[in-house]
């Protein structure tokens, strides 16, 4: 039986560059991962079986795990059965990331299941097929991601922060979260595709000289739709944190700096760290620091 931990994300900034006609949105994002993880066991067995400790999820092809398995199976044309757990620790509709998680270290299990056939680069490549934040995975925790997010420009690992994840029982659909920023469509201009990022990237140089105040434009449409959201943030602020940001399109917040612990009854609060893998490996509460 192998077990995989599979991290959440935070985006450290968020900048929403414009709408595609495509219906997405161009973004530019540091985007770092964290040690808040589910564990999801892969044992090779008799005919296939997909189980999640949160019964909330769907477990048939709605589930990205069953996704990634599919596609990875379609790509190698390899079929391993496969008995798979998932124990849910990531909320859902948070903005952390879980699903798209979940679908990358299920193509890297699969992977080191099948004699690893696929490079790192296939896996990420198939992994945008299944959703926008899944390539970013394929990183080592710390990446640059511009276009809808799947563009992975991998970054140094940051140095060791700890900070408060903080989620409140309600979620945010991201699509509706998008959707209410209510940006015209507007065809992309060559430069905004942002593959020399170094080059064309202001937010990304401030936020490497430390001058960048931390923003994510998904919080205005986010608070909008939830003003609870607001209150939130300001009972954050107000514990003394100097950070206080939604990830994504939320409903999860991350704080940094030297604050109280969030005693709110109905918030869910997790401490925990930045997480960074080696080359080769996948993540582990062992190999980084
Ligand atoms: O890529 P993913 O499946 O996570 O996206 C879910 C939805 O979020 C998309 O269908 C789209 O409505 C919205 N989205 C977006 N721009 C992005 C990423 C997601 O508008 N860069």
């Amino acid at each position: 039986m192998l077990k995989f931990f599979s991290p959440a994300k935070i985006n450290l900034f968020l900048r929403v560059v414009n709408r595609r006609p495509d219906g997405f949105h161009n973004l530019s994002s540091v985007i770092q991962a964290i040690d808040l993880c589910d564990i999801i066991t892969f044992q090779p067995h008799c005919e296939d079986f997909f189980s999640c400790s949160d019964t909330r999820l769907p477990i048939d092809e709605q589930n990205l795990i069953v996704e990634a398995l599919t596609l990875f199976r379609s790509r190698t044309n390899t079929h391993v059965p496969m008995k798979i757990h998932l124990e849910k620790v990531i909320p859902i509709e948070a903005g952390l990331g879980g699903g798209s998680s979940n679908a990358a270290t299920t193509l890297w299990a699969m992977n080191q299941l099948s004699n690893k056939v696929a490079s790192t680069e296939q896996l990420s490549e198939w992994g945008a097929e299944i959703g926008s934040d899944v390539p970013f995975f394929f990183s080592q925790g710390t990446a640059f991601c511009t276009g809808r997010g799947e563009k992975v420009n991998s970054l140094p690992s940051l140095p060791p922060k700890l900070i408060y994840i903080v989620k409140p029982k309600t979620g945010l659909s991201t699509p509706r979260v998008f959707k209410k920023l209510e940006l015209p469509i507007k065809e992309v201009p060559g430069k905004l595709q942002l593959q020399d990022f170094s080059e064309n990237d202001n937010d990304l140089q401030s936020f490497f000289s430390g001058n960048l105040h931390l923003f994510n434009d998904l919080e205005k449409p986010a608070f909008e739709l939830d003003s609870d959201l607001c209150h939130l943030k300001q009972y954050l602020l107000g514990l003394g944190f100097h950070t206080v940001l939604l990830t994504g399109s939320g409903t999860a917040f991350f704080c940094l700096g030297e604050g109280a612990r969030p005693q709110k009854k109905d918030l869910l609060v997790f401490s925990t760290k930045f997480m960074n893998r080696k080359l080769g490996s996948w993540y582990s509460r062992s190999n980084y620091e």
